[in-house]
């Protein structure tokens, strides 16, 4: 049984309604975040809230963020995730219930906010040592990807390729350059230092991403945000991908092709081993 969020209301999953003019069901009209806790603790919160409130004031949606931590330790509470070593929670809010129209209701209505929480299952360390696989795919979304909307076919459509493929992560690439996973970030190593994506409208900014940035600095390692063009990357020494749900996933061949010597890398690993402790100590 799955206790979900709805408007201000706890309940069962199966009992929860939604009408079928919410916006967010016909015109994908919101924002979400998604957020790990680890020990029952939200890991990073604030910034997930931040991020909410800059998707909210991009789509113009009025509604405050602020009081969603209650709510993701609610559902976490709900769900028996508390003592649970990593859980995951999802929030979204839509811009609420009126008859169909592409502007916004006239008055605006209330928003609408949906969440539930679920275990977070890492892969165990044997699986993880041996790599996953990605596949380079078009990016074409649209150019506010910092928005985190639930509007997200462009990210269905590329991690069905992925999935069709065999492989685990889809990487969206945009004039030849490499800007991220279909729902993670992208990191590749070339002789000891990070490459990544630079922050822009045409990436999502990640919290994990920001958290790794901040790990390699701490373990002495160079991180560059720029450009990485897509070719670039199968002469990587090293590349994977970082996520709330994905927390840091080596990748070790793309498009079929063996990335370095197709072993996960010494930074890949050094990095999750300071992720894996400092989310054990709850940071
Ligand atoms: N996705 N890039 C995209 C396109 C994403 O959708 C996500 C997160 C990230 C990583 O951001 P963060 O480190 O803040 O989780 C990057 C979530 C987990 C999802 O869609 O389920």
């Amino acid at each position: 049984m799955s206790v979900v969020y709805l408007n201000g209301e706890h309940l069962d999953e199966s009992e929860a309604r939604v009408s079928v003019n919410d916006r967010g069901f016909v015109l994908a009209d919101g924002v979400y975040e998604v957020t790990s806790a680890y020990g029952g603790r939200l890991f990073r919160l604030e910034q997930h809230v931040a991020r909410m409130r800059h998707g909210l004031a991009a789509l113009r949606i009025d509604y405050d963020p602020a009081a969603l931590g209650p709510v993701k330790t609610g559902l976490l509470e709900a769900n028996g995730l508390v003592d649970e070593p990593a859980s995951y929670v999802y929030l979204q809010v839509t811009r609420g219930v009126a008859p169909r129209t592409h502007a916004f209701p006239s008055p605006p209505v209330p928003a609408g906010v949906y969440g539930f929480a679920r275990p977070y299952r890492r892969p165990p360390k044997e699986r993880w040592l041996e790599g996953f696989e990605a596949v380079t795919v078009p990016d074409q979304r649209w150019a506010r990807a910092d928005v985190k909307a639930i509007a997200l076919l462009p990210n269905v459509l590329a991690q069905q390729v992925a999935t069709d493929a065999g492989a685990s992560d889809a990487i969206f690439v945009r004039d030849g350059m490499a800007m991220e996973g279909s729902h993670n970030n992208l990191f590749a190593v070339f002789g000891g230092t990070l490459a990544t994506a630079p922050k822009s409208n045409y990436i999502l900014h990640g919290v994990t991403r920001d958290f790794v940035i901040e790990l390699a600095g701490r373990l002495g390692i160079e991180v560059e945000e720029r450009a990485v063009p897509a070719a670039d990357l199968f002469k990587a020494d090293e590349v994977f991908l970082t996520g709330t749900t994905t927390e840091i996933r080596p990748i070790g061949k793309i498009d079929g092709r063996r990335i370095g010597d197709g072993a996960v890398g010494p930074v890949t690993r050094r990095l999750f081993s300071e992720f894996l402790s400092r989310v054990a100590a709850a940071d």
